[in-house]
């Protein structure tokens, strides 16, 4: 019987441990998330450890091609919305705390809510969460990509509410503008931002 995992940064370390084989671009930006989440937790005064924690796992699985993450997600059964089968991505989110869940017997809810929802966030994310979900989404790479982010780091700085709304409002416009379809949680996030920001 293995001892369940509690402690924030024994969960990060175990991360640390999984990341170090898979592909160098993504682990070196998860490092820059860490780094991301970390800055805001200090300027938001938000628990640093659980940001840390999220940030090492929150893309565990973001190498994998769709059919793996929908054989990866069914094998750890991971509920496969029909969303989620037209655009399998979504996946890795949910995947990694599942995976986590099980085979690392993490048990760390708000790291593992942090880390199942960072692509559409969720209406119920903590600050810290949301920290994470921030980092990754203006991580410098992506602002060098789209220049429309750096609007959203600044936000991050003063209100993070308010940078999620914006963050999440950007990509639903992107994809109503492109017929593409939008997640629920996103829609419902964007709502619940909107309502918290100052
Ligand atoms: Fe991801
Ligand atoms: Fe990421």
């Amino acid at each position: 019987m293995t001892t369940a995992l509690s402690d924030p940064e024994a969960i990060r370390a175990r991360f640390a441990e999984v990341m170090s084989d898979r592909p160098g671009k993504l682990q070196k930006h998860v490092k820059r998330v860490e780094r991301g989440a970390l800055r805001l937790a200090a300027i938001h005064e938000l628990d640093r450890d659980i940001c840390a924690a999220a940030a090492a796992g929150h893309d565990l699985f973001r190498h994998c091609k769709d059919a793996e993450l929908i054989a990866l997600s069914r094998h750890y059964r991971v509920p496969i919305s029909e969303d989620e089968l037209a655009a399998p991505i979504v996946l890795h989110g949910p995947l990694a705390a599942a995976y986590a869940r099980e085979t690392m017997d993490v048990e760390h809810e708000e790291i593992l809510t942090s880390i199942a929802y960072h692509t559409t966030a969720h209406p119920d994310y903590s600050l810290e969460a949301l920290a994470v979900f921030l980092a990754d989404k203006v991580d410098p790479r992506k602002m060098q990509r789209d220049p429309g982010l750096f609007a959203v780091a600044a936000a991050a700085e003063h209100d993070l509410y308010a940078a999620a709304a914006m963050f999440l409002e950007r990509r639903l416009t992107s994809q109503l503008n492109n017929g593409l379809p939008l997640h629920p949680l996103a829609v419902a996030s964007r709502n619940a931002f909107l309502r918290r920001a100052v």
